[in-house]
């Protein structure tokens, strides 16, 4: 946080109850949810399950053997089914499911039925490329209404599958491929972001070299087949193999409610990039679930979720959350700034988008733009509006509640993570008075608290460890391949209690305040970057002996990377090496991962064990006072880096 976001803290201090219009149509108005749930959790997640088709009923709620959770045991539920087809047997078979915008302005509108033609001839066709039930299928596909087909196609046969965001390089692609051992990758031969080309196929060329894929399916988006030829053994285009697959309905895999769904990689502490596993039956419960109570999703709800299918928001609440509500949604593949910096808000207009949900980094971009962009629009559909991704400062959220919502539309800023699948840390909108800045409270059946390094819950004002103390239905069931890991990293320090790694306190009214992460996880403009990829990235380039990377308070983008880098003996620093190195960054794990800045160091300021301190380098980069150096083994490092960062600056 930055100085002027504290002082925005403290001079904020309205409040924002649900206005009595909104109340009175909201699917949730009475506090009694909150007790309901808290006092027989199970009870509740049961009969939010109804909401799904079972196509066997499950016999037992939940089986808690911490760290491993089972829930709605026995059941037996197809999840592209409960997203689809299901909806095609009622008044939603020929209502929108998806609409779609390219970014050169082309669209495509998939009703219910038409979806599910498309999955189906999907799932055949994959089938017919030998995918089974319980393999993984790497997705690396840019924004295209290709990418849900892709996904419930797999979902369809019982398959995991594994999405890989277009903005990653060859090289994380690979790295994730490999970790999953997928033998199909789904990929296209290119995307666009303002109006210039995503070389994804040639990209996935190289990341699929050494690794078990067999076969490529390429989606043809812009036509760059130069660019990227396919290999006649191994690619196969998407559009041959749909032209070729059978039109009859595809029959759902009858998949166990424990089966996994997906997994998704993210960033932890280490290196190497985890993958999240999702089940079947609870992620499904908890993702539809938190449309009806969250979002207080309707029939007639026109869903804009602005963030990429590529990272779990998307999943969430592009895919499987609108789609299992049988929602529309709105998807849209390229930048807010192409053509011009108004593309949401035409977007919005265009489709009647009545629930809007975005980042507070986009959000802060608009504030930067100017407020024109936005009136230019008529967006008088807006009922509610969503926040996402990072803590949004109270300025952001007075922005977006004035110009966006028009002082009419609750603003739910929702707290959760990969590994959580849905929103946990929520208000329900008609009944929650919101505070600029807080996520409010958990959501109805999530049991949070905050507690001290030692597990003692803390007094209101006081941070600490944000917590989950109950399992719930859509929580990561393990670490792909790596069930230590995913004991250690979220249930290691206190037992039986789920640690997200995010630092929070509670004020006087029982209000959570997020402040960040507490571990070496980066959150640059909302992606999860963790600073041991960016470190292990510089290092591998010839002219780096050690890097230090540490996220940097950015106005726009929440954090941005600042690498501290030693070089080799008879190494130079310039600014050509500068460029180099963080280029170098982006070919190793993608766009994203550029650090903003780069300082060439003598040394590092170390404790006497050796570890890097990176407290002290984030005082530096923000240009404060030096916290504590008596730990340190040789305290003039510190001074000799200030005023090194200082001249390169
Ligand atoms: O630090 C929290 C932050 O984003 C992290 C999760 O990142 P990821 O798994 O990529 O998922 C992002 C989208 C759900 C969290 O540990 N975070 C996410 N939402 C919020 C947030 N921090 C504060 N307020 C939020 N609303």
């Amino acid at each position: 946080m930055t100085p002027n976001d504290l002082d925005a803290l403290l001079r904020e201090t309205r409040t924002f109850a649900p206005s009595e219009e909104f109340r009175r149509q909201a699917n949730y108005s009475d506090e009694s949810i909150y007790e309901e749930a808290a006092r027989d959790p199970e009870a509740y997640w049961a009969k939010e399950a109804e909401h799904l088709t079972w196509f066997q009923k499950f016999e037992s709620v939940c089986r808690w053997d911490p760290p491993h959770a089972q829930w709605f045991i026995g059941g037996k539920l197809n999840a592209a089914y409960n997203c689809v087809d299901r909806h095609t047997l009622n008044h939603r078979k020929n209502k929108a499911a998806i609409i779609w915008e390219g970014e050169p302005g082309d669209s495509r509108v998939l009703t219910y039925d038409m979806l599910r033609r498309e999955v189906d001839k999907a799932a055949h066709a994959l089938k017919q490329l030998g995918v089974q039930k319980g393999d993984r299928v790497t997705i690396y596909l840019p924004m295209v209404p290709e990418l849900p087909i892709a996904m419930l196609a797999c979902a369809k046969i019982g398959a995991m599958h594994s999405v890989v965001f277009g903005g990653f390089s060859a090289q994380a692609l690979k790295d994730r491929i490999l970790d999953a051992g997928s033998k199909l990758l789904i990929t296209a031969d290119g995307g666009w972001r303002r109006g210039k080309v995503i070389p994804l196929k040639q990209n996935a060329d190289e990341a699929v070299e050494g690794t078990p894929i067999e076969k490529v399916v390429v989606v043809k988006r812009v036509g760059d087949a130069a660019n990227a030829p396919m290999h006649a053994e191994r690619d196969v285009w998407w559009h041959d193999l749909i032209a070729a697959a059978p039109t009859k309905p595809f029959p759902a895999e009858p998949m166990d409610s424990e089966d996994y769904l997906f997994l998704l990689y993210t960033s932890g502490t280490t290196g190497k990039p985890k993958g999240i596993a999702h089940s079947t039956g609870g992620y499904l419960v908890g993702v539809n679930t938190s449309m009806r109570t969250v979002f207080d999703l309707k029939d007639d709800d026109v869903f804009f979720c602005t963030a990429d299918i590529g990272w779990v928001t998307g999943h969430t609440y592009i895919v499987y959350g609108p789609l299992s509500a049988g929602a529309t949604v709105v998807m849209y593949e390229g930048s807010p700034d192409y053509p011009d910096r108004d593309r949401y808000w035409a977007i919005a207009e265009k489709y009647g988008a009545t629930i809007l949900y975005t980042a507070p980094t986009s959000i802060r971009m608009f504030m930067k733009w100017g407020p024109q962009y936005v009136e230019k629009h008529d967006l008088s559909t807006l009922r509610l509006l969503g926040s996402v991704g990072e803590p949004i400062n109270p300025e952001a959220w007075m922005w977006y509640h004035k110009y966006v919502g028009q002082e009419r539309c609750p603003i739910v800023d929702t707290w959760w993570q990969t590994e959580t699948g849905c929103a946990m840390i929520a208000p329900l909108p008609g009944i929650v008075t919101t505070k600029p800045g807080s996520a409010t409270k958990p959501v109805p059946g999530i049991s949070v608290d905050i507690l001290d390094d030692d597990g003692n819950p803390v007094p209101p004002g006081h941070g600490g460890n944000l917590v989950i103390t109950k399992p719930w239905p859509s929580m990561l069931r393990t670490v792909w391949g790596d069930d230590e890991r995913f004991r250690k990293t979220y249930f290691g320090k206190f037992e039986g209690i789920y640690l997200p790694g995010d630092g929070a306190y509670r004020d006087q009214d029982g209000y959570y305040w997020i402040v960040g992460r507490l571990d070496d996880v980066i959150n640059v403009s909302g992606h999860r970057i963790g600073t041991a990829e960016v470190e292990s990235a510089l290092v591998a380039h010839p002219a780096v002996a050690e890097a230090a990377v540490i996220g940097r308070a950015h106005e726009v983008k929440g954090q941005a990377i600042t690498a501290f880098v030693i070089l080799k003996e008879g190494q130079s620093a310039s600014d050509d090496l500068v460029a180099e190195l963080k280029q170098f960054v982006v070919e190793q794990i993608g766009a994203m991962a550029r650090p903003e800045e780069i300082i060439f160091a003598a040394d590092l300021p170390k404790t006497r064990s050796g570890k890097i301190m990176r407290r002290l380098l984030r005082d530096i980069a923000e240009g404060r006072v030096v916290g504590d150096t008596t730990t340190l083994a040789d305290p003039a490092v510190v001074e000799q880096l200030k005023s090194q960062y200082k001249d390169q600056e």
